[in-house]
């Protein structure tokens, strides 16, 4: 006999999800409440930088009745303008610093329609924390890296009553765009990084047939001078020793001057994965 033919049901895209969350730093950092804990400020900022917000609700399909759940929220940048107009919003998010900033943003707003559940998305119950079908859209933005991704998105299909919108990198870094600054370091395996395709494919495998749009998003960062950007990705990439200066020295040539402010400009690649409910 010959070589059994490979199929569809040979690949465990689950299993290859657990893998580039292994094989990539934002995997395995981006499923942390505390490491977000750490870095509310200058991820508030880069959101805004790069209107973030813009780029999501021209996207969403939304009606003034709905109710909105928004996984990992983090500082409310969908989470704000979404409770301006609908009826409710309910945010799941696990970091106690995004979660208290968001609600600064919502004092600040004077919005009073949203709800906080201040859990990881695994470990929300339904039929405890929220109802199935409880919430006409579902949003989950920069925010589905986790284990056990088969029964997030299994919950997230229970937990909707009409559209669900996934927003997740595309691709590998852009070489061109950005990526340089991670290739200075090393810090990637090639290939390894979680992003859409892994989780189009265990929907596909769920009976879950979605669409997706490729996005070039920007990803601006905006800083006062030199020292504060080096500062920045310090922190961001754990950049020490001798590392520091190749930063220095990358940043002082990719630093873009332009109304008094230093910018680091790129396009982050990202997936919009949506589905409707039958
Ligand atoms: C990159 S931020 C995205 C914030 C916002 N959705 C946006 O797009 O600007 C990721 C957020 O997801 C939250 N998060 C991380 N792991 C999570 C989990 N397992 N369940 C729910 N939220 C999670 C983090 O605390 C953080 O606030």
């Amino acid at each position: 006999m010959g070589m059994k033919m490979k199929t569809i049901e040979d690949f465990d895209w689950t299993e290859m999800w657990n893998n580039a969350i292994e094989g990539s730093r934002w995997g395995q950092r981006a499923g942390m409440p505390e490491f977000w804990d750490e870095r509310v400020d200058w991820f508030e900022e880069l959101v805004q930088q790069s209107d973030r917000a813009g780029m999501i609700m021209s996207r969403l399909k939304i009606e003034p009745d709905y109710r909105v759940l928004d996984i990992g929220a983090g500082p409310g940048t969908t989470a704000i303008p979404l409770a301006k107009n609908v009826k409710g919003v309910t945010v799941v998010e696990p970091s106690n610093g995004m979660l208290a900033r968001l609600k600064e943003n919502v004092a600040k707003e004077n919005l009073e329609n949203i709800t906080y559940i201040p859990k990881k998305w695994e470990d929300v119950e339904i039929g405890n924390d929220i109802e199935a079908k409880g919430h006409d859209v579902v949003i989950a933005s920069h925010s589905l890296v986790m284990k056990d991704i088969k029964n997030a998105l299994v919950k997230i299909n229970e937990a909707v009553k009409r559209s669900v919108y996934i927003f997740i990198v595309a691709g590998r870094r852009n070489e061109k765009e950005g990526s340089s600054l991670w290739s200075l370091f090393n810090r990637e395996k090639p290939g390894l990084r979680p992003d859409y395709i892994y989780l189009y494919n265990i929907l596909y495998q769920l009976g879950i047939y979605a669409n997706v749009e490729i996005i070039d998003a920007n990803h601006n960062m905006q800083f006062p001078e030199l020292e504060a950007a080096v500062q920045h990705y310090k922190t961001w990439m754990n950049v020490s020793g001798a590392d520091e200066e190749r930063l220095r020295l990358y940043l002082s040539g990719n630093l873009v001057k332009e109304n008094g402010s230093l910018w680091l400009r790129h396009k982050l690649r990202t997936a919009m994965i949506s589905w409707r409910k039958e």
